[in-house]
């Protein structure tokens, strides 16, 4: 019995659902090494599509609160292109809502549709891009007013110091931040990382299509598989999730002063800094705020030594 399961979390596997010749994907790197940590038993797969494969069962599990409608119709589409013998729904939420999340697949089950979506986006003094996006990538559809402010603060001081930049775009989404400087400071080295395959696929997409070169790095443990990166960079930006009490955030924190050279600038943006101001003190000596679109971008420099 091949058994695929979709949409699982760590929290979520039991020995039942794992049993047997079970592979269990995830879209986020970060939730595959949850899944190995915990269920040293399971075969997982971290991909921004599902894997191909003579399929006996696949099993979603979804909701509205586990995922946008969107992925989950972006992922019925997937799972029933590669036509299981047999379908499982897991869905958490309402019956109502799984009627009308099936009714929407059922209407015209072989029809194939895209998902990606377009948009603009420009600083001042720079070029403007167009980013395409998939569901699931951080932002689907629209660009994030925080991102923008931080490329905005970034792009101006980095293109006034007159020197091309290294630097590093940790948690890049499809790309928004890092490529709008990248356009605005010529000859920056971009390096993007971030633990979503989604946004990684993306990213390396926008890259392509505008000509603007990246390492986009699939990770969740920001430079470790970066042979040599470490004191290496310029700048470094970051618009970290802030759920689960900062602790993502002080993972981009510590990636970013161990990535700065002396003299390096760390900027991260929030909505309101007193939660994220004394997380990124602890990581450097002193954090300045620039204030933009209703948004706190937080700037400090690594010491010199
Ligand atoms: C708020 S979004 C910002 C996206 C983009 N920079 C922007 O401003 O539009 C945060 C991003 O961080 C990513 N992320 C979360 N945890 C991460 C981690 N440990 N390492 C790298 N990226 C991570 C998410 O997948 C998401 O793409």
């Amino acid at each position: 019995m091949k058994r695929l399961l979709v949409g699982f979390k760590a929290s979520d596997l039991t020995s039942e659902l794992l049993a047997g010749d079970t592979l269990c994907h995830t879209l986020d790197i970060y939730h595959a090494h949850a899944i190995e940590k915990t269920r040293p038993d399971a075969k997982v797969v971290c991909s921004a599509h599902l894997p191909g494969g003579d399929w006996d069962e696949i099993v979603f599990r979804t909701g509205p609160k586990l995922m946008s409608g969107e992925l989950s119709l972006d992922l019925l589409q997937e799972i029933h292109l590669l036509s299981p013998r047999r379908f499982t729904l897991d869905f958490v939420g309402r019956e109502r809502d799984r009627n009308d999340l099936l009714g929407k697949i059922k209407k015209d089950p072989d029809r194939v549709r895209s998902f990606a979506a377009r948009y603009p986006a420009s600083v001042p003094g720079g070029r403007r891009i167009e980013l395409t996006s998939f569901p699931g990538c951080f932002c689907h559809r629209r660009r994030d007013e925080g991102g923008l402010a931080l490329a905005e603060v970034a792009a101006r001081e980095l293109a006034q110091a007159r020197s091309p930049v290294k630097l590093l775009d940790m948690g890049c989404g499809c790309g928004l931040v890092g490529f709008l400087v990248a356009g605005a400071v010529p000859g920056t080295a971009l390096t993007m990382i971030d633990s979503h395959s989604r946004a990684v696929e993306a990213a390396r997409l926008n890259s392509r299509d505008l000509g603007i070169p990246a390492e986009v790095v699939l990770a969740d443990d920001g430079i470790a598989s970066l042979p040599d990166a470490a004191g290496t960079f310029d700048a470094f930006v970051g618009n970290p999730p802030y759920y689960s009490d900062y602790r993502i955030a002080d993972v981009f924190l510590e990636t970013a002063k161990s990535a700065l050279k002396a003299g390096g600038v760390c900027y991260t943006v929030v909505k309101n800094e007193a939660g994220l101001k004394p997380v990124q003190e602890r990581y450097f000596p002193s954090v300045e705020i620039v204030r933009r679109r209703g948004y706190s971008v937080l700037k400090s420099v690594k010491p010199l030594p």
